[in-house]
């Protein structure tokens, strides 16, 4: 049995919410309605409560901490509207806000309204923050026009309610922390065109903080050249070379778990030009001069309770080895080893394997995907506050 919260907009759909509604009771679930006050002009809050042999809320959170689902059907342009901005007044925006639990929405409405490009504009916005849309399908529409504005059938919400609800559900003990991710590689100028870089694509931090947020943590990614989309709800901080990661992690340095998976350089050009180089017959000889170490002066700082997570990308057994000596000498908490001279792994691959040291002891990941790998890392740094 899954604890679903049902929302229900003003439109004449409103009353096929009643049959999916009826299905999902019928099929076990504990369904809370919530309906706006447009709704209540279509269909009466006494269907709704007799359906779902509960009333409808109007004290929303008793049932929005355990809620599995939230599936709102119709959804009116209007309410979309409000979704999209993060309004909250009605119990049922209120729930949208507060919610952590997926959501799902089928809207309904004229095909011009859903046609304008406000309301695409809205849609977009939605989907960026992970709200998936159902239909609305193609038909006739209640003015007599045809198009697409018709609510898909309640049979197919259900179908999708249902999916949603077999898929394993995220743990939300990161809910309420705020995480910090470094990820990417930094470039550090020679001049005002050429930089020494790195390999890193930043698709491992990326995934720890999409992870981190899916687990309901403020997630801030301090991104150092990321090649990869940032996930939607993450704050996100461009910091290109490694003293712009060192000013920007610093900073955000009080996070209850910082995870430095950018690959910051350790030395940089000691006198970059301003200007760009003109080709010459000599030798260009630079000299680099070390870099702060972000991760050494973060476990200098740390305090109780706080989670840091070093990454040591290494070669072979040997790399290992030192992956060790880093988690002695550094003052991170968990350490994530991974053998960056395999092909089939790490640097811009999809994939990675990884061996996971903390003071409890080591753990191997075998390869998966990196997201597969975000669940394993985050698991282990859950533990580590629990510990704690
Ligand atoms: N790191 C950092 N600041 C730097 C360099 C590295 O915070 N200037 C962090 C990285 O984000 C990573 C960890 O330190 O989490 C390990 O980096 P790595 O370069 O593997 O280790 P080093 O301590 O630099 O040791 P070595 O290069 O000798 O292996």
């Amino acid at each position: 049995m899954a604890r679903v919260l049902l929302g229900v907009t003003g439109g004449i759909a409103a009353y096929k919410a009643c049959e999916l509604l009826r299905l999902l009771v019928r099929d076990g679930h504990d369904v809370t309605p919530l309906l706006t006050p447009d709704a209540e002009r279509f269909v009466t809050a006494h269907t709704f409560e007799a359906l779902a042999r509960q009333e409808a809320a109007r004290d929303l959170y008793p049932h929005l901490a355990d809620a599995d689902l939230l599936v709102i059907a119709p959804l009116s342009a209007n309410t979309l509207a409000k979704l999209a901005h993060g309004l909250a007044d009605s119990v049922l925006t209120q729930a949208a806000l507060a919610v952590r639990a997926p959501v799902l929405a089928a809207p309904a409405m004229n095909v011009r309204m859903w046609e304008h490009p406000a309301t695409q504009a809205n849609v977009v916005l939605l989907r960026e923050r992970g709200v998936e849309l159902i239909g609305p399908e193609e038909g006739e529409l209640a003015e007599g026009e045809h198009g697409a504005g018709r609510m898909s059938e309640p049979d197919a919400i259900f179908d999708r309610c249902l999916e949603l609800l077999s898929q394993p559900r995220a743990s939300t003990r990161l809910r309420g922390k705020r995480v910090l991710v470094s990820a990417g590689g930094t470039r550090e100028p020679l001049d005002s065109v050429r930089f020494l870089g790195n390999r890193s694509s930043g698709k491992m931090g990326v995934a720890v903080a999409r992870e981190a947020r899916r687990r309901g943590a403020e997630v801030t990614l301090v991104a150092a050249n990321v090649a990869v989309a940032v996930p939607a709800g993450v704050e996100t901080v461009e910091a290109p070379t490694a003293a712009d990661v060192a000013r920007e992690v610093l900073a955000r340095g009080d996070a209850d778990v910082v995870v430095m998976a950018a690959a910051v350089a350790d030395y940089r050009p000691a006198e970059p030009t301003a200007t760009k180089r003109p080709k010459d017959t000599g030798t260009w000889t630079v000299a680099l001069e070390p870099t702060d170490d972000v991760l050494a002066e973060l476990g200098r700082r740390r305090r109780n309770g706080q989670v840091l997570v070093g990454f040591a990308a290494d070669e072979g057994e040997r790399g290992l080895e030192r992956a060790r000596t880093k988690l002695t000498n550094k003052g991170g908490n968990l350490f994530v080893y991974n053998d960056v001279s395999r092909t089939d792994i790490g640097f811009e691959s999809d994939w990675n394997e990884l061996v996971l040291l903390s003071a409890a002891g080591e753990r191997a990941v075998s390869r998966r995907s990196k997201e597969e790998c975000a669940v394993a890392i985050l698991d282990e740094v859950e533990t580590l506050l629990e510990g704690d």
